[in-house]
């Protein structure tokens, strides 16, 4: 192919406009530039000329090269300039008639081959096609910020933008170094398509208070490894632009999940739009600051009650979690009682547990000396009699809610008086399993992540039921391992399920729908949000089968028409295609 547009005219030089600009210029095309009016113009000017200064000063490229590329860039307030170029990329403030009726004096000024691009986050591509008499030469370019880092282009397609078109304006973004992705015309595209409901349910989740702005960041930080919490990252991207993203999508999707949840609304209204007004859902030292100050709802949150003695640990269970979590007491210094439905299961259980530490000294994470001390606290035993005397279990056998109540009935009759029976489940209702004891009070939920001595995070659970001292014991015990606590109530998929599985099964729907491809979602996410790994890279590693489950119980439990399970997911478990540990899930893993 050709190179593809050697001049670009890029209309609107602000934060996305003039980093276009420079990018254009550094891939060697002339760039005319178009600005409102003269003083625009001569600040456009001035803060490219910045911007690259500071590049220079940042060692992304040389002295020699920013002057290279600022001659390649003219500035001007004529939009005629835009006659010139072969692509036009526009880039003014997000409002539909003033881009329609840019692109109609854009039509009627450049040669019917020029092809007209539109920077818009929310609105409709074809609407603002629909403004000239060439609609298959308009597309959209999607840019994310700062343009300079951030390597994503989502090309958008509108149902009449020619094919080729799009693959030269994809050429285009890869000679700006950018990796593209094909997306259709719809609110969101695919990346704020999938960000902004998850990020649209923390902000219902921080309101309905099941757990505080603090607990909901750091979840999804540490339990998915996520750059940022979504209420720090609403606080970054703006409430206003947020809920005006949410409002284009809700329009056209109709879907309860993308309307606005309330609370975006009143912190509009009362001007907390985030950082750039010093105040959102957190306050900062002062408006544009990324500094977060301590504000009145820290300071009222209420007296924590005592915690109870733990010096001893019973872990029932034998598989991964159960030995992951005797792991991270044991290394703390704590006594492990590692109880399993046999001796034989609970000493191959310890064998387990030798072998991570193993791989500990190996990386350096541990010396040989603690690993040893480590060990010798493990006792294994066949027998949850032994469990008689220790002051916290934590139960991580299989998920099944029968066998979880068999099991904490067994404890009720054993375990001393105070002590405090915590289960690991993910899924199911804590005070099912409170209930199977006399002594619902003691009984908590303790959700670790896998792998546990890895996973910082520690979901900790109270029931209607659990006593405050109960929860102060499990928060301390939290601390003692070095783990992150948060705190939340007995719902569904407690924070992080309940924030993370809407988002997998969002993706599944785009996959579906067929708006884009599974590699497509992928790269989006991981380029677009930093994201660790892509959503179907998530799904074939958690196992399509466990992630249905988790669907199915956060539907069953809110009863949200969005929330329910894509058919795909259903198909791919009905076929046996369970993800990485079948060898086939949204990709084929199987060994060529
Ligand atoms: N900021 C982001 O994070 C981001 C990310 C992706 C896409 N977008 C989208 O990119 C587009 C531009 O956003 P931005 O953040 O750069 O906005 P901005 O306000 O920083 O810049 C807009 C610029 O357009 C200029 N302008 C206004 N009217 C004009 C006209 N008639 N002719 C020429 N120039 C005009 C303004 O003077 C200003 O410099 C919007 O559609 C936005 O939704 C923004």
């Amino acid at each position: 192919m050709e190179r593809p547009f050697p001049t670009v005219a890029v209309v609107g030089l602000g934060t996305m406009g003039a980093g276009i600009a420079v990018a254009a210029a550094r891939s060697g095309r002339r760039v005319i530039g178009v600005e409102a009016g003269p003083d625009a113009a001569a600040r456009a000017l001035a803060r490219i000329e910045e911007a690259t200064a500071h590049a220079v000063q940042r060692g992304r490229f040389t002295a020699e090269e920013r002057t290279a590329l600022l001659a390649l860039i003219s500035v001007g307030d004529r939009l005629e300039a835009a006659a010139e170029a072969d692509l036009v990329i526009e880039e003014v403030p997000e409002q539909l008639e003033l881009k329609r009726e840019i692109f109609a004096e854009l039509d009627r000024i450049c040669p019917p081959e020029t092809v007209l691009a539109t920077g818009t986050t929310a609105l409709s591509v074809t609407r603002i096609a629909a403004a000239t008499a060439r609609p298959d030469r308009v597309l959209g370019l999607h840019f994310f910020n700062p343009v300079h880092s951030m390597k994503l282009v989502e090309v958008v397609r509108t149902v009449l933008t020619s094919p080729q078109i799009a693959e030269q304006a994809a050429e285009f973004a890869r000679e700006l170094g950018k990796e593209p992705v094909a997306a259709g015309d719809r609110a969101g595209f695919v990346v704020n398509g999938l960000l902004f409901a998850y990020l649209n349910q923390a902000a219902a989740m921080y309101e309905s208070r099941y757990a505080t702005r603090e607990d909901i960041d750091a979840a999804m930080r540490l339990g998915c490894g996520l750059p940022m919490g979504p209420l720090a990252l609403l606080d970054l991207i703006g409430v206003d632009t947020a809920r005006t993203v949410l409002e284009a999508m809700y329009e056209q999707s109709k879907d309860r999940l993308h309307a606005p949840a309330p609370i975006l609304g009143q912190l509009v209204a009362a001007g907390l739009l985030g950082r750039k007004s010093g105040r959102g859902f957190y306050t900062y030292e002062a408006p544009g600051s990324s500094k977060v100050v301590a504000d009145k709802v820290v300071a009222t949150a209420a007296a924590r009650a005592e915690g109870r003695e733990v010096r001893s640990i019973g872990v029932c269970g034998s598989g991964t979690m159960a030995t992951g979590i005797a792991e991270v007491f044991a290394k703390s210094g704590y006594r492990v009682l590692l109880a399993a439905r046999s001796q034989d299961k609970a000493d191959r259980a310890k064998a387990q547990l030798s072998k991570s530490l193993e791989r500990s000294v190996a990386k350096g994470r541990l010396t040989e000396e603690q690993r040893q001390e480590a060990l010798a606290l493990v006792v294994p035993t066949g027998s949850y009699t032994e469990l008689a005397e220790v002051d916290l279990v934590v139960e991580a056998v299989a998920e099944d809610l029968a066998v979880k109540r068999e099991l904490f009935a067994t404890l009720d009759k054993i375990c001393k008086p105070g002590a405090v029976l915590a289960t690991t489940t993910s899924s199911l209702p804590v005070i099912s399993c409170a209930t199977a004891t006399s002594r619902p009070q003691d009984v908590i939920g303790m959700h670790f992540f896998n792998p546990a001595p890895a996973m910082k995070l520690v979901e900790v659970v109270s029931t209607v039921l659990t006593s405050a001292d109960v929860t102060a014991t499990v928060l301390e015990s939290c601390a003692a391992v070095r783990k992150h606590p948060v705190e939340c109530g007995d719902r569904a998929g407690f924070i992080v399920n309940a924030l993370l599985f809407p988002y997998l099964n969002d993706a599944v729907r785009m996959l579906q729908e067929h708006y884009a491809t599974v590699d497509d979602i992928d790269t989006a996410m991981k380029l677009g949000c930093g994201y660790p790994m892509g959503p179907f890279e998530l799904l074939d590693v958690v196992g399509l089968d466990v992630s249905l489950t988790i669907e199915k119980v956060l539907h069953q439990e809110f009863r949200e028409p969005g929330l329910a399970a894509a058919p795909l997911l259903e198909h791919l478990v009905a076929a046996g295609c369970l993800g990485r540990k079948t060898g086939r899930g949204f990709r084929d893993h199987a060994r060529r």
